[in-house]
């Protein structure tokens, strides 16, 4: 018995930061960097990504594998750090696009942003399938109640928690889709979900991305 007994919400996030690194890495080939508006919208996408990405980790570390620790025998420990190392890599990686994002220009050297990228989906992917393999169930073994409830509380503050279900499904297969909602309760999903949607396609459109 786990009180996190539905993880797909974490798999279907993970193929969403995928996806998205490859959709700002072709925003940021299409675009002219010398154009303001194409550059801000660009920027205000990757902080999107950016943002949801360190909280995902953060998360993580704090409520899941921080919490869980205490119970874990020592193999599962080891897991558990190889976890919170894995999030360290790409925090390095994450860290230096952070900065070229906050000062990029029409100068900005778009090779090397995309070399950042390629890295980071790099290390992305490998944790993905590490964690969903093994950091996973460790973590259901053990979370506790308030734990997992501390968790959500903590999903529901992410900075621009209104667009995350919209993205999570924006290039998913409609079965990933409909069970990205489905974990939301039927006359919550109701009102929310045409209002998150809307709001997530003015975000896109002001984007450019
Ligand atoms: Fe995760
Ligand atoms: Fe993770």
């Amino acid at each position: 018995m786990t009180v996190m007994e539905d993880a797909s919400m974490n798999t279907n996030l993970h193929a969403a930061f995928k996806r998205e690194i490859a959709r700002i890495k072709s925003g940021l080939q299409r675009i002219d960097l010398a154009d303001t508006n194409a550059r801000q919208g660009l920027a205000r996408r990757y902080e999107f990504f950016s943002q949801s990405l360190h909280h995902h980790h953060q998360g993580e570390d704090r409520y899941l594998t921080g919490t869980v620790r205490s119970s874990a025998d020592p193999a599962e420990v080891e897991v558990l750090d190889q976890m919170e190392s894995e999030h360290q890599t790409m925090l390095a990686t994450l860290n230096l696009l952070d900065e070229q994002f906050t000062s990029l220009s029409a100068e900005s050297d778009k090779a090397a942003i995309s070399d950042n990228f390629d890295l980071l989906l790099s290390s992305l992917s490998q944790h993905c399938d590490h964690e969903e393999a093994v950091g996973v169930p460790i973590v259901q073994k053990y979370l506790t109640e308030d734990a997992y409830k501390e968790f959500m509380q903590y999903n529901r503050k992410a900075p621009n928690a209104s667009l995350v279900f919209p993205w999570v499904c924006d290039g998913a297969d409609p079965a990933v889709a409909s069970q990205t909602w489905g974990v939301l309760p039927g006359p919550v999903r109701l009102i929310i979900k045409p209002m998150m949607s809307r709001k997530y396609q003015r975000f896109t459109a002001d984007c450019g991305v």
